[in-house]
């Protein structure tokens, strides 16, 4: 490894920016990632594939957008194996205690984020790397690389590689969780086949979505600020769709599990602030937090399959333990259709780097 797929080039064509060209090009990665993953997973093949030993535990280390990446798979991991995993925000690594039979997946999508490179040398585990740059300094660090093969991402919000780093980490999650005899073959194969429909969702999801990201921006783009919520395997989906918010339409942003609401941050909403709802299928899992926000008069914004979805998105019929990741998609189309009603340049936002090389 790392994977041949190279269909994505550095040239933006008819796009607009080259981060609507890397949101756009989502499905097509999703495929040729899916198409190297897919039939390798049972009894952790892939493990042995990529030379490594089936883990007792597993470390997340990651930074920004792949750190939400790494949150999805620590979740796939404890549901679908029991396996315990830990992520760690890299730049905090310091706080980390050596745990013997750990397995470090190091999740970035170039390479060569210096707080990632800088918390790998405290440990001295086997290292698999998740990234889209099978040269970095990363994979040369790593014991195994396990590489997105997106093409290049331009565009400095990362899109189709925190897409890509939740498939692959997924697939490594699950190959784990066979391999240590807890997921069942049948429910294996039941997971594959709703991985293997994702590339169809995630672009029936921009289809549906792109219209009224583009209303719903017309609408909230003078807003100051706005709340992100949702629940379980949504909340990393609720961070990310923040983040892409704050980094391109310079907004401040709250991002956190619905339940945490009463807790505080309700404070925070008035008449008309808008509040992300992510994922919320089934409904009834973020009732009360949408009564609640409804009662003080703010603006809720459903991201969701139901029927009263604001932001339309293509969701499989039962939620799988990786979540709504279709939903990302909907919220980069929203983020971007802020940052050009506000007239911010879109592939190059103020303060930001597209690989952060220093500590
Ligand atoms: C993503 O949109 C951000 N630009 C940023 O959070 C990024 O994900 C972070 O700096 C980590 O980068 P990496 O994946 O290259 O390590």
């Amino acid at each position: 490894w790392p994977l041949a797929g190279r269909a994505a080039t550095a040239d933006r064509g008819d796009a607009p920016d080259f981060t609507a060209k890397e949101i756009d090009e989502q499905p097509a990665a999703a495929r040729r990632l899916l198409d190297g993953l897919l039939g390798r997973l049972a009894d952790g093949r892939l493990l042995t594939d990529l030379g490594l030993a089936r883990p007792d535990r597993v470390r997340l280390v990651a930074c920004g957008t792949s750190r939400h990446a790494a949150e999805v798979v620590a979740r796939v991991l404890a549901v679908e194996g029991g396996v315990p995993s830990r992520v760690v925000t890299a730049s905090e690594a310091d706080l980390a205690v050596p745990e013997p039979g750990t397995l470090t997946m190091a999740l970035s999508q170039s390479g060569e984020t210096a707080d990632v490179l800088a918390a790998l040398d405290r440990w001295d585990d086997p290292v698999l790397a998740l990234t889209n740059a099978p040269r970095s300094s990363l994979a040369r660090r790593a014991d195994a690389v396990l590489g997105l093969g997106c093409g290049p991402e331009i565009g400095v919000a990362a899109t189709k590689t925190f897409t890509a780093q939740v498939i692959a980490g997924v697939a490594v999650a699950l190959a784990i969780a066979s391999a240590s005899g807890r997921l069942a073959p049948a429910r294996l194969a039941a997971l594959e086949q709703v991985l293997d429909g994702l590339p169809a969702r995630l672009a029936a999801s921009a289809a549906l979505a792109a219209a009224p990201a583009a209303a719903l921006a017309d609408e909230l783009a003078d807003r100051p600020g706005a709340v992100f919520v949702s629940r379980g395997a949504g909340v990393p989906y609720a961070q990310e769709g923040a983040l892409k918010l704050e980094e391109l339409a310079y907004r401040w942003v709250e991002a956190l599990p619905a339940g945490e609401l009463k807790h505080g941050p309700i404070a925070l909403l008035g008449p008309g602030t808008p509040v992300v709802v992510v994922g919320a299928e089934p409904r009834e899992r973020l009732a009360v937090g949408i009564a609640e926000v409804t009662a003080r008069g703010a603006r809720t914004v459903l991201v969701g399959s139901g029927e009263d979805a604001d932001l339309p998105v293509c969701l499989p019929a039962e939620e799988p333990p990786w979540g709504p990741l279709e939903a990302a998609v909907a919220l980069q189309l929203f983020a971007r259709e802020v940052t050009v009603r506000l007239g911010h340049e879109v592939d190059r936002p103020r303060n930001l780097a597209k690989s952060v090389t220093v500590e």
